[in-house]
């Protein structure tokens, strides 16, 4: 194992201010996100859709890692042009997704266990070599009453440690993803509650698995109420309570925590983000930073609507989304910020002061 390779890769993906795009929707999830905006679900769809993100213009100033899905890092451009090499030219590192999928967890109702251990190794030995530098998996969590069972939490954190082994004798940076949902009714504190102990016992079974934890890129959920609680917070309760429960759970050898936004309107990622750096940048042992799918890809989505006509405005909203979790990193995301246009603003949002409303 490589281990200064694996690290300086970790180091890389959260370079400067920049984040990761997540592109990694399986195919179903990305048929169900067209279909509620009645575009096609078929495979040029899909290719077309993300053929408009790789070339997004100037992505790569707010963007330093893209994970790809299967089918995706096998895909071009019209042209030809492989959209790994679009993205490795735009100074973006490539990832990929690994796991196959949360299903239906024996004698656990209600629960979801990941799969994809087997045949793993050798999985992962042809993306190194069609050049994923990353790759990630993904565990969720669901939350009720009476639910997570341990078995749940044991047996998706088990899965992630031996994935991520396996990542780093492949030299692969593992990007570790246990998803506490946002579904349901369950309170702010009933979040950290349960977040806390997903992380604490992730890291037992990385600890386990001998995983270096300085070349790996945890990516959590963000602390918050459920969907459907009344009590919807602040961000700045959101940002405490995220920052209490990390530094109870995650080790300070971990380099990067690069949240997921699970459904989180954009703006509110962006701002919970933000607050976190705001307050605590200085002194985390950690950078505070972003994966995500949604809430920088949606906003662009319903844009574009599957139509070529559509794709300037949708790239000009997918930097934009970018650019403001840029400033969010970097604690200086605000309204002047979320009013800039995509296409003018630059990604350190200098030109906040003075700047035109649009
Ligand atoms: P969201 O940001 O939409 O939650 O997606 C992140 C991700 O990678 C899901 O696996």
């Amino acid at each position: 194992m490589n281990t200064q390779a694996l690290i300086d890769t970790a180091k890389a993906m959260v370079a400067g201010d920049k984040g990761l795009l997540a592109m990694d929707e399986s195919n179903p999830t990305c048929n169900k996100r067209f279909a509620k905006l009645g575009i096609p679900q078929t495979v040029e769809a899909r290719r077309a859709c993300r053929e408009l993100i790789v070339t997004t213009p100037r992505l790569g100033e707010c963007i330093s890692g893209a994970i790809l899905y299967d089918e995706t890092i096998r895909q071009n451009k019209k042209d030809g042009t492989p959209f790994i090499k679009v993205i490795i030219d735009a100074g973006i590192i490539p990832g990929i997704k690994v796991d196959i999928g949360a299903k239906e967890m024996a004698g656990h109702p209600g629960e979801k266990v990941t799969e994809g251990l087997d045949g793993l190794r050798d999985r992962l030995k042809e993306y190194v070599q069609m050049g994923a530098r990353f790759a990630k998996w993904r565990a969720v969590i669901a939350v009720d009453d009476d639910i997570p069972s341990r078995g749940c939490i044991e047996a998706n954190a088990q899965a992630l440690a031996r994935y991520a082994a396996l990542c780093q004798e492949t030299a692969l940076v593992p990007m570790v993803e246990p998803e506490v949902l946002m579904d349901g009714g369950h309170t702010l504190e009933r979040c950290c509650e349960v977040t806390e102990e997903v992380l604490r016992t992730v890291f037992n079974h990385l600890y386990t698995q001998r995983v270096m934890l300085e070349g790996m890129i945890l990516k959590p959920n963000m602390v918050l109420p459920g969907l459907t609680c009344p009590k919807q917070e602040a961000a700045d309760k959101v940002a405490d309570a995220t920052v209490k429960c990390l530094l109870r759970a995650v080790p300070a050898a971990v380099p990067v925590i690069a949240f997921l936004s699970g459904g989180q309107p954009a703006e509110l990622a962006s701002a919970r983000l933000n607050s976190m750096n705001v307050r605590f940048k200085a002194r985390m042992p950690w950078a505070l930073a972003f994966s995500f799918s949604r809430a920088i890809q949606q906003p662009a989505l319903e844009i574009w609507q599957g139509k070529e006509a559509n794709v300037l405005a949708a790239q000009q909203a997918l930097y934009h989304r970018a650019m403001c979790n840029a400033a969010a990193r970097r604690g200086t995301y605000d309204a002047a910020v979320e009013r800039l246009g995509g296409e003018s603003a630059p990604c350190d949002g200098s030109s906040v002061k003075g700047s035109v409303d649009k």
